[in-house]
């Protein structure tokens, strides 16, 4: 038996039966819906439920029980329980389009992180600070990177982990050079700066998961309308905090800017936080008050965000207000 799935936002309406998720479904019938892992561990094929009910085979690890009996489910994960009406919020997004890009420069930031950038060819590129773009692989395949500074003419900044073993960030990024060139498919997903929740802000993230929130608070930086800014950030060494410095002084340009790094691995020379990042963000909430006022903001690995929506929402966040993007 096939169900009715109506798209709030496009008017669309496509059919889902038991045997396939919403998502594969929508996709099976020419309808996008926004979707990154299709795993059920990123978060960004979240939508809101305005009607009926979904049910999962397993509770998916990007979704909170609290976000679920919000009302919001995870479109790569759930099976529809009758019609649905649904809220896609990314409807408004910028169309992906596939471009070529020139390296302009590669720069180690530390032994595991370098800093791409690119120069795309022809019209000035239009993002929302918060997207990814994905590099198109000779051999098939694609590996994803958000960009890491506010839109800025045809230029693109992403900071890329190498992992040893990966097939671009170990294969053909060690022999990239400046001048060679890249394809790309950009800007994807739905991960993105929500201006009229105007909220403090709670930014946590882990390693590169840095890259949007960067981009985030660039196009934030000499706004009168900033809200209060609280970001943590998780790495294991001090060695590992590239660009520290630099985000330290971003206080001179945001209003109300509170910079927390915390190292899982730290020196027995390291004076500031350790632990876990999301653990630190608890230890500081009676600084914070609770957290029913803020927008959360989490990137970087999906245990990371898993346990921090968790822990947030029993600290009062509304689950209206997480965002949340993962990655491995
Ligand atoms: Fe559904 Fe990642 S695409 S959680």
């Amino acid at each position: 038996m096939k169900h009715r799935v109506f798209v709030l936002e496009t008017g669309c309406a496509f059919e889902a039966g038991r045997d396939e998720t919403l998502l594969e479904a929508a996709t099976r019938q020419g309808v996008q819906l926004p979707h990154e892992c299709t795993l059920g561990g990123c978060g960004a094929c979240r939508i809101r439920l305005a009607e009926g009910s979904v049910s999962y085979d397993e509770m998916p690890l990007a979704l909170s029980e609290e976000e679920a009996q919000a009302g919001f489910a995870l479109a790569c994960q759930a099976r529809a329980c009758g019609d649905l009406a649904i809220s896609v919020p990314t409807a408004a997004l910028p169309q992906a389009q596939r471009r070529s890009g020139v390296v302009r420069v590669l720069r180690q930031f530390t032994p595991d992180v370098l800093n791409l950038q690119l120069e795309l060819e022809s019209e000035p590129l239009e993002y929302l600070p918060g997207q990814y773009m994905n590099v198109l692989l000779p051999e098939g395949g694609h590996r994803s990177f958000s960009m890491a500074s506010r839109p800025q003419g045809n230029r693109v900044d992403f900071h890329v982990r190498q992992v040893p073993g990966g097939r671009f960030t170990d294969g053909a990024l060690r022999s990239l050079r400046a001048g060679d060139r890249l394809d790309v498919e950009i800007p994807l997903g739905g991960f993105r700066y929500h201006a009229q929740d105007y909220r403090p802000l709670l930014m946590v993230a882990t390693g590169t998961g840095l890259a949007p929130l960067k981009s985030m608070l660039e196009a934030l930086m000499d706004d009168a309308d900033c809200p209060p800014v609280s970001l943590y950030w998780g790495m294991r060494t001090e060695a590992d905090l590239y660009l520290a410095d630099e985000i330290r002084g971003w206080g001179e340009r945001l209003y109300e800017f509170n910079f927390v790094p915390v190292l899982s691995r730290a020196d027995a020379g390291w004076t500031g936080r350790r632990g876990h990042v999301q653990d630190a963000v608890e230890q500081d909430l009676p600084d914070l008050s609770d957290l029913s006022e803020h927008a959360v903001y989490l990137c970087g690995s999906p245990a990371m965000i898993a346990d921090a929506k968790r822990r947030f929402l029993a600290r009062g966040a509304s689950a209206a207000h997480i965002y949340a993007d993962g990655f491995s």
